[in-house]
């Protein structure tokens, strides 16, 4: 029998009436119950985190500081347990589950540094001008209100993680809804967190179904929204609430590009390498996973046969095997979306070169060339292990085929050259250009987001932060300065 799985309601565990069920995308297994909390569960944790507001904020850094780290700390004790837990919820590869355990403890590691430098004020004279003799102003930044973090399937831990731990780390209470695919990690979090002396309702792990969602968004007391997901969602809660600060972090179709200096037989095993193991990365179900490659006419020819290769070398199968690259999608309905994209893209006239099929919610990685404009795969984001490449000629072509998206998530740029490395960046309509490697490199502590159709508002702990908090002004007068 499996038993049912509570949620977090203001800091203690609870039940509701209703459950539902998470089962492996794997091979369907039921891997948890979850209970759902009522309507009134919800307005009760809502009620708790309005509550606790003012005594939230006014909680010694070292407390918050204190109980960052102890969840940090109990993750890292906790890894093969939450990483297994994470690839059966997830379909994630198991080398990939331990991975994101060890980026979530990183997340609150962090967090527990920036809560202990966090907010000591900045001081400016005001007597540049006669008017402000004698004033100094001091500069604090206080929070928003209470956050409604909104997290992903994708990344089931450490998407929560960076809703959760920057929240603390500021002082702002948050609700916790976890994706209804996933929930069990983001439950794990509750765990950890009720081991610590924060105030009760400064958080709560709420494992509502995606109906209940709009009234959470729309509820008043709620002023902040942290939302990672797809674009169509995203927006739909910006639109219906517009006076809502709304931090969105949504899609992309990530360009890595090969320029002409990167061409050493190694440099090109090395590009080729990590562009195929970051398209077929949790099944290509990342953000910023490589879904475009864009090459420079003089190393297409032998990078392409090497990009080849090293897809086909990505080992499918079952996630629980160390050995695995790549394993299911969250779903067969979304391997059978993929499927159909590629479909399109091939009556279309795309050349397949490898890949194509579809086993249950398994894909095989994938790589394409010949992609026509216009179809949904060139335009859309596929989120799955699918990979097109295309050739163009010289830098200023490529950097204008990465802008030729309507996403600006992130891009890779493998080349040597320090003059094109700060052209790139000036010129990639992107929230991130990363040099040498492939667009899918985050480092959990630098401001990640994107532009364009990819979102508003950076994560990244300490983006993150500054996001959930707005600057107050403190004027001091009469002063000898
Ligand atoms: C995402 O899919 O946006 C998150 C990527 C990551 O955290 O590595």
């Amino acid at each position: 029998m499996t038993s049912t799985h509570a949620f977090w309601l203001a800091g203690r565990q609870a039940t509701g009436e209703d459950t539902f069920d998470v089962t492996s995308p794997w091979d369907g297994r039921l891997v948890g119950k979850v209970s759902v909390p009522t309507d009134a569960q919800v307005e009760e944790a809502v009620a708790a985190a309005h509550a606790v507001l003012d005594e939230f904020a006014a909680t010694p850094a070292h407390v918050r500081a204190a109980a960052l780290d102890h969840v940090s700390k109990r993750l890292a004790e906790r890894t093969e347990e939450i990483a297994q837990l994470i690839s059966a919820e997830n379909g994630k590869p198991i080398k990939w589950a331990r991975g994101e355990v060890g980026r979530a403890v990183s997340v609150f590691r962090f967090a527990a540094e920036e809560a202990r430098r966090f907010n000591g004020g900045e001081a400016q004279r005001l007597d540049t001008d006669a008017g402000g003799q004698g004033r100094l102003a001091v500069t604090r930044r206080f929070p928003k209100g209470v956050v409604l973090g909104i997290a992903p399937f994708n990344f089931p831990l450490n998407l929560c993680a960076h809703k959760v731990a920057p929240a603390i780390a500021a002082g702002a209470p948050i609700i916790l809804k976890p994706a209804p695919a996933t929930p069990l990690s983001g439950l794990i979090l509750g765990e950890l967190l009720a081991e610590t002396d924060l105030p009760a309702g400064s958080w709560s792990v709420l494992t509502v179904t995606n109906d209940k969602m709009p009234a959470l968004v729309q509820d008043e007391r709620l002023p902040v929204i942290s939302f990672t997901g797809s674009d169509k969602v995203g927006y739909a809660i910006e639109a219906s609430v517009p006076h809502k600060h709304c931090t969105l972090e949504l899609g992309g179709n990530a360009a890595a590009v090969v320029l002409a200096d990167y061409s050493s037989d190694e440099d090109l095993d090395w590009a080729a390498s990590r562009i195929a193991t970051f398209s077929n990365y949790q099944a290509g179900q990342s953000c910023i996973s490589v879904q475009r490659v864009i090459a420079d006419a003089a190393v297409y020819d032998r990078l392409l046969p090497r990009i080849v290769a090293a897809v086909e070398a990505q080992g499918t199968g079952d996630p629980s095997d160390p050995s695995t690259d790549v394993g299911p999608l969250v779903s067969e309905d979304a391997a059978k979306r993929v499927e159909s994209w590629v479909e399109e893209a091939v009556g279309a006239g795309a050349k397949l070169l490898t890949g194509g099929k579809r086993d249950g919610a398994t894909y095989a990685p994938t790589v394409l060339t010949d992609v026509p404009a216009g179809v949904t795969l060139a335009t859309e984001e596929v989120f799955g292990p699918v990979l097109t490449v295309q050739k163009v000629d010289g830098e200023a072509e490529a950097f204008a085929a990465v802008n030729d998206s309507k996403f600006g998530l992130q891009a890779g740029v493998f080349t040597h050259d320090l003059q094109t490395a700060f052209r790139a960046h000036r010129a990639l309509e992107v929230g991130g250009v990363v040099i040498g490697d492939a667009p899918s490199y985050r480092a959990d502590q630098m401001p990640y987001g994107g532009v364009k159709q990819s979102g508003v508002g950076r994560e990244g702990v300490r983006s993150a932060m500054d996001d959930y908090t707005y600057e107050r002004v403190l004027v001091l007068t009469g002063l000898a300065l």
